[in-house]
C-alpha cells in the first residue's frame, strides 16, 4: 500500500524553500496538512501561489531564531489546530567557512542560535500539541557533520553534533508519551545552500567552484548528489506507521557519505 498522511498535521520551521519546501510538497502529496514558517517574506508569497497551496497549507512568516515570533506563529497554528502528528526542525544556516583563528564569537553565537536554540523554541510548543495528540513524531535536520568532523565548519558541525545530543535525549523523556524523536543526516545537497558553501569554499581555499564541488560528490560512496526530495521521502516515512518504531536515531540520507575534508 502507498504510504499515506492522509490529515496528518505536520508543522515544518524554515519552509518556505530548500529541504523544507521539498518536504512540505512530498507530505501535501500524500493528504497531509502543512504548517509552516519562513523568514523570507518573498519565498512565503510563493508557497502561498503554488498549485499545491489549497486548505490543506499555511504558511506564515517569522523568525525562528526569536522566542515571541515562534510563539506567535504556534498562536496562529492554534487557531486552527489544537493538536498535530509530527513537528520537522528544519532551520540551520550553514555558518561561516573558515579555521577557528579567523572565526568571530558572533559567527559561532548566530550559528548556535539558529541552528540549536531556534529547534528549542519550536520544540517546547510543539510537544503539548503531540501529547493532546497521544503521540507523534519530532524530526529535527541535524547533517553528516552531525556525525563526522567537518573542516573549516566548525561552528556548524559543533551545532549539528548538538541536535543529535537533543534528538536522543528528548527520545528519552519523550517515549512513554508515543512521541518518536529522530534526526535526518543529510548528505550533499542539490540546491540554493550548496552553491553557496562551494562558493566560500572555493574562495578561502583559492581553488575553483568545479574541484569544490567534485571533492563534495566524491565524499558520497555512490559518488551522487542527494536531492532535496530524498529528505522529504525519509520525513515522510518517519512520520507515517511505517515509521512506528523508530526513535532516538541519526538517520543518514546520503549515498553512504564516509568523510567530509
Ligand atoms: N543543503 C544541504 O546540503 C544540507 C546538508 C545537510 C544538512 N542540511 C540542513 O537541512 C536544513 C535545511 O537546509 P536547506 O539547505 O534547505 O537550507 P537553506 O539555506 O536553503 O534555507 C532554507 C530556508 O530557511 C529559511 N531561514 C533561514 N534562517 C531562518 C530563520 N532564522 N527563521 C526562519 N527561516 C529561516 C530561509 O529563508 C530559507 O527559506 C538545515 O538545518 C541544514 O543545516 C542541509
Amino acid at each position: 500500500m502507498l504510504l499515506s498522511l492522509k490529515n496528518k498535521k505536520i508543522i515544518i520551521s524554515a519552509g518556505a524553500s530548500g529541504i523544507g519546501w521539498a518536504t512540505a510538497k512530498v507530505c501535501l502529496s500524500k493528504g497531509a496538512h502543512v504548517f509552516l514558517c519562513d523568514l523570507d517574506s518573498k519565498s512565503i508569497k510563493k508557497t502561498q501561489k503554488h498549485p499545491l497551496n489549497n486548505k490543506r497549507l499555511f504558511s506564515y512568516e517569522c523568525d525562528a531564531s526569536d522566542e515571541d515570533d515562534v510563539t506567535n506563529f504556534f498562536n496562529q497554528v492554534y487557531k486552527k489546530t489544537k493538536k498535530i502528528d509530527a513537528l520537522i526542525n528544519n532551520v540551520g544556516i550553514a555558518g561561516p567557512t573558515g579555521t577557528i583563528e579567523k572565526l568571530t564569537s558572533e559567527d559561532w553565537e548566530q550559528t548556535l542560535k539558529i541552528n540549536v536554540i531556534s529547534h528549542f523554541y519550536f520544540t517546547k510548543l510543539a510537544i503539548p500539541m503531540l501529547k493532546k495528540n497521544k503521540g507523534g513524531s519530532i524530526i529535527n535536520l541535524s547533517s553528516g557533520a552531525g556525525i563526522m568532523g567537518f573542516p573549516l565548519r566548525s561552528p556548524y558541525t559543533a551545532s549539528k553534533w548538538a541536535v543529535i545530543g537533543v534528538t536522543k535525549t528528548l527520545a528519552m523523556e519523550l517515549g512513554k508519551f508515543k512521541i518518536r524523536v529522530n534526526a535526518i543526516c543529510p548528505g550533499t545537497i542539490k540546491g540554493d545552500r550548496m552553491v553557496r558553501v562551494i562558493r566560500d569554499k572555493a574562495k578561502f581555499l583559492k581553488v575553483s567552484k568545479k574541484k569544490v564541488e567534485k571533492e563534495f560528490v566524491s565524499m558520497a560512496s555512490m559518488n551522487c548528489w542527494i536531492y532535496e526530495e530524498d529528505i522529504g521521502k525519509m520525513c515522510s516515512f518517519l512520520i507515517s506507521s511505517d515509521g512506528e518504531r523508530i526513535s532516538g536515531q541519526a538517520i543518514p540520507v546520503d549515498g553512504n557519505a564516509t568523510r567530509m575534508d
